[in-house]
């Protein structure tokens, strides 16, 4: 079931639990995730970033495939589409393309310039029954060329684009896209308490979940985290189990180069990834 992002997260603030983002890069990562979402009962959000959603030949490729497969594998779990750091014109193409729920980052922005363009598209995508996640605060690390600094997000400027009426708000806390450096400082507990503090209800989003220990995950969705997205780690469960098939051999035997055979074992590291994370978020049986 296609549906905005709202209510899910609304549920999951409420219930002290995170519903995962995964990001997708293909057909076989959607349906991995999608299944993964029905046999968990969980809800869940696709991720798209405006780098995927070229690669996998545009917006509306994308919003077309996830509508089909969820129609076609009988998805009755909740499932919301969603443009994962947009600009503010990838925003308007995601409307059109018919996603259900869009981010507009708007981080790197003048705080009052990210206040109007939020404004404006809360506006818009609300009227269309879309949800809407802004940022405050970047998020450090490189993501499709975009580089942040990973900086701790001001509460007082959170809690002012909270007010804008957004469904879900990203807060800078120290956390970063990619695989964390040895020297990482870890998450800032003080900055999402006093976030959370002045935003209340509001649902917070981590992002750079790949490789955050399970402790801190579990104090996040404690001090208000109701979304948390995942994407490299996927890709490093993927890439390593297409690794051991080739290392294998496999490939070379019978017809073991046919690419379903070749993927395969990536899509079932994807899934297993996708349950891991839903178990350790709380989202299971939560659809
Ligand atoms: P990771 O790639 O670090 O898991 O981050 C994903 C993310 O935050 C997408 O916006």
């Amino acid at each position: 079931m296609l549906v905005s992002a709202a209510e899910m997260l609304k549920k999951a603030k409420a219930g002290h639990y995170a519903v995962g983002q995964f990001n997708i890069n293909n057909l076989e990562w959607t349906k991995a995730v999608l299944t993964t979402a029905q046999e968990c009962n969980s809800p869940v959000i696709l991720g798209v970033s405006a780098g995927a959603g070229k690669y996998m030949g545009g917006f509306k490729v994308v919003a077309d495939m996830v509508k089909a497969m969820v129609e076609s594998l009988n998805i009755t779990v909740p499932v919301a589409i969603h443009l994962d750091h947009g600009t503010y014109e990838d925003c308007y193409k995601c409307i059109k393309a018919g996603f259900s729920s869009i981010m507009f980052d708007g981080s790197h922005y003048p705080i009052e310039e990210n206040i109007a363009k939020t404004q404006e598209l809360v506006n818009v995508a609300h009227a269309l029954g879309l949800s809407i996640e802004a940022e405050v605060g970047s998020i450090g690390g490189e993501e499709d060329g975009v580089v942040g600094m990973g900086e701790c997000a001001d509460p007082e400027e959170c809690k002012k684009i909270a007010d804008l009426g957004v469904d879900m708000l990203a807060a800078g806390i120290g956390n970063i896209h990619g695989k964390y450096p040895e020297n990482w400082k870890g998450l800032s507990f003080e900055t999402l308490d006093a976030v959370q503090q002045l935003t209340g209800e509001m649902p917070l989003v981590l992002h750079g979940g790949t490789g955050i220990p399970a402790d801190m995950i579990q104090k996040a969705i404690s001090l208000g985290v109701s979304k948390i997205n995942v994407n490299t780690e996927c890709q490093l469960s993927f890439t390593a189990a297409t690794r051991a098939y080739i290392e294998a051999g496999k490939d070379l035997v019978g017809k073991g180069f046919d690419p379903r055979k070749v993927l395969a074992p990536g899509y079932e590291a994807i899934k297993a990834t996708v349950k891991e994370k839903m178990e350790l978020f709380g989202s299971v049986g939560k659809a």
